[in-house]
C-alpha cells in the first residue's frame, strides 16, 4: 500500500458491479457481432425481409366487398386504359364480347362487386385468365369501375 504524508492509497480493484457490467458488455458485443455478421451466422436483412413478407402473405386477404372506385372518374379513365391493354382482346373494345363473353349483359359468374373482383383476380378454368399477379388489387378495382361504368351506368365504352 503506497503512503505519502499519511495519505494512503489503497487499491481495491475495480468494483464488482462495474466488472460484471464490463464483462457483460463484452459478451453482448461478441454475441452481437456473431449474430448479425452475415458471414458468420448467415443473418441477412433480405432473409428477415422475406420472412416478414411471408407472415404478411399468410394474413387472410381482406378484400373490400364494394368497389372503392365506383363513380370515381379518374379511376374509371385509368381503368379504361387497363381494360384496353388487358381485356379488350377477348371481351372486345366495346365490352360486347369476343373470345370472352359480353360484359354488358348478365354475368353468369356473379354480378356483385366481390364476385366480379374474384372472377378477374382468380380467373376461371374455362378461359378467363387470373389477373391478380399482373394487375394487383387496386388496378382490378379500377378496371372493374370502368366495366361497371359502361355496363351499369350507361357510359359510352
Ligand atoms: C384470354 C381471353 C380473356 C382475357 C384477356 C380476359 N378475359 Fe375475361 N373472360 C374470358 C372468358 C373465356 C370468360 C368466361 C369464363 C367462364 O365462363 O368461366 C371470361 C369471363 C369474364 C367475366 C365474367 C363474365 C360472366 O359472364 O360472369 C368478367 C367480369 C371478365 N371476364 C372480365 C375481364 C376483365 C376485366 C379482363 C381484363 C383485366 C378480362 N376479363 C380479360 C376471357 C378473357
Amino acid at each position: 500500500m503506497a503512503e505519502c504524508d499519511g495519505i494512503k492509497e489503497s487499491n481495491k480493484g475495480i468494483p464488482k458491479g462495474w466488472m460484471i457490467f464490463y464483462i457483460s458488455l463484452i459478451v453482448w458485443l461478441l454475441w452481437y457481432i456473431y449474430s448479425y455478421t452475415p458471414e458468420i451466422s448467415g443473418w441477412s436483412q433480405y432473409k428477415v425481409f422475406e420472412e416478414e413478407m411471408k407472415k404478411v402473405a399468410k394474413v387472410p386477404a381482406v378484400i373490400p366487398t364494394e368497389n372503392p372506385y365506383e363513380h370515381n372518374e379518374k379511376a374509371i379513365a385509368e381503368g379504361k386504359g387497363i381494360y384496353m391493354a388487358n381485356c379488350a382482346v377477348c371481351h372486345g373494345d366495346d365490352l360486347k364480347g369476343g373470345v370472352g363473353p359480353d360484359l354488358t349483359g348478365h354475368l353468369k359468374l356473379g354480378e356483385t362487386d366481390d364476385a366480379k373482383f374474384k372472377t378477374i383476380a382468380e380467373g376461371t378454368s374455362s378461359g378467363m385468365p387470373p389477373f391478380i399477379d399482373q394487375l394487383g388489387r387496386d388496378r382490378i378495382w379500377k378496371v372493374l369501375a370502368y366495366v361497371d361504368s359502361v355496363r351499369e351506368y350507361g357510359k359510352q365504352p
